[in-house]
């Protein structure tokens, strides 16, 4: 599974390429000017369309932060754009990105088929593609930077187990809150923690309660799929939830039914107000990913790119669809509990001053949050 990763080494060295070889101007970030930094003419420019920015607050909060300060550092131009959910905006996003100029689109897809149409019309016009966070399937991107994402998976099963074992849950009816359909990731994470609690339940060790998908992992629609397998399920013990906003939706209906810290539900993203639910005792855990690494790592290869060089991937991952292994940069996910919420605090991820507001003050004292 884990033959063919590239590692951080190899992706640190198209970084180090990419800065030596470029000029220190700054990048552009509007959709219209496409000047490139005199120094870096022969540089091409960066597109970059992130999926929205409801499902997680990392893409705005994060992941557009830590690119932007990657192409300015390399001082290669770009433009950011976001698509708020809207599969048509996304594609106009990127014709107008390849109109103005764009040489690399980088890409964090709605659903396959659509990230399909727009890999597919870059790549006529000699656009370079990168597939950021999801792999479009079927869609022959030339690179895919992410995390291991069945990793991801199997850290929420083993969470989930951890604290239901502290719990001292017995027979735990256990409800799945799985991602949006249409993401690849999802169905990778899904086989993460199935792999760890789908034993359980054929042992009869656990129940296995509902298992439903959130549409575009929207929040608000989680909470009435939540609110409904509650209804029909009073005694679900346990919630599987693929993100922090998914698990923040099901802590909202427990809270209504005075079960919340009761029934653990997990999560992932490391968000302020995940990180907030584990410290009110409410979470049971969630899935850190050090985006700015990832970011970092689809920076380089852009940059790389967007000079007209060929960096080179050591590391693959199989296309399900297309049975094609595209180049790939995978790293590594850390799994976060009470305990170690100090760990993305130290990281830079999150700040003390967002996290360690009003009453989580005296919570973050007590997890060690200096
Ligand atoms: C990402 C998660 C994110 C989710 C919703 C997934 O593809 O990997 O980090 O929480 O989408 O935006």
């Amino acid at each position: 599974m884990r033959k063919g990763i590239l590692s951080l080494t190899a992706a640190a060295a198209v970084m180090t390429l990419g800065l030596a070889a470029c000029g220190s101007d700054g990048g552009d970030t509007s959709a219209q000017s496409s000047a490139a930094p005199a120094e870096s003419k022969a540089a091409g420019k960066v597109g970059v369309i992130l999926p929205d920015s409801k499902s997680s607050a990392r893409w705005e909060t994060a992941d557009r932060k830590y690119l932007e300060e990657a192409f300015k550092a390399a001082g290669v131009a770009y433009d950011i754009q976001n698509a708020q959910g809207d599969k048509n905006q996304f594609q106009t996003i990127a014709d107008q990105m390849i109109t103005n100029g764009a040489t690399v689109l980088m890409i964090v897809n709605l659903d396959s088929g659509t990230g399909k149409a727009v890999l597919d019309k870059a790549k006529a016009q000699g656009v370079a593609t990168i597939d950021y966070d999801r792999l479009t399937l079927n869609g022959g991107a030339s690179y895919y930077v992410s995390f291991d994402n069945t990793k991801v998976g199997t850290l929420q099963g083993e969470g989930l187990v951890k604290c239901l074992t502290d719990k001292k849950a017995e027979k735990p009816i256990v409800a799945y809150l799985n991602g949006s359909p249409t993401d690849n990731n999802a169905t990778l994470f899904k086989n993460g923690y199935d792999g760890v609690l789908k034993p359980k339940f054929d042992a009869g060790e656990y129940e296995k309660g509902p298992d439903q998908s959130v549409p575009d992992w929207d929040n608000a629609q989680a909470a009435t799929i939540f609110e409904q397998m509650l209804t029909e399920q009073p005694k679900i013990a346990g919630v599987l939830a693929a993100n922090d906003g998914l698990g923040n939706a099901a802590i909202t209906v427990l809270k209504k039914n005075n079960l919340n810290g009761k029934v653990p539900v997990t999560g992932q993203d490391a968000t302020v107000q995940g990180l907030q639910n584990i410290l009110a005792g409410d979470q049971c855990m969630t899935v850190y990913k050090a985006i700015k690494k990832e970011a970092d790592a689809a920076a380089a290869l852009a940059i790389g790119l967007a000079k007209g060089e060929k960096p080179a991937a050591s590391g693959t991952v199989k296309d399900t669809e297309s049975g094609q292994d595209v180049p790939a940069v995978l790293l590594d996910p850390q799994a976060i509990y009470f305990e170690n919420v100090k760990d993305v605090v130290t990281d830079g991820f999150v700040t003390k001053e967002e996290l360690c507001t009003g009453d989580f003050a005296a919570k973050c004292t007590e997890a060690g949050i200096q």
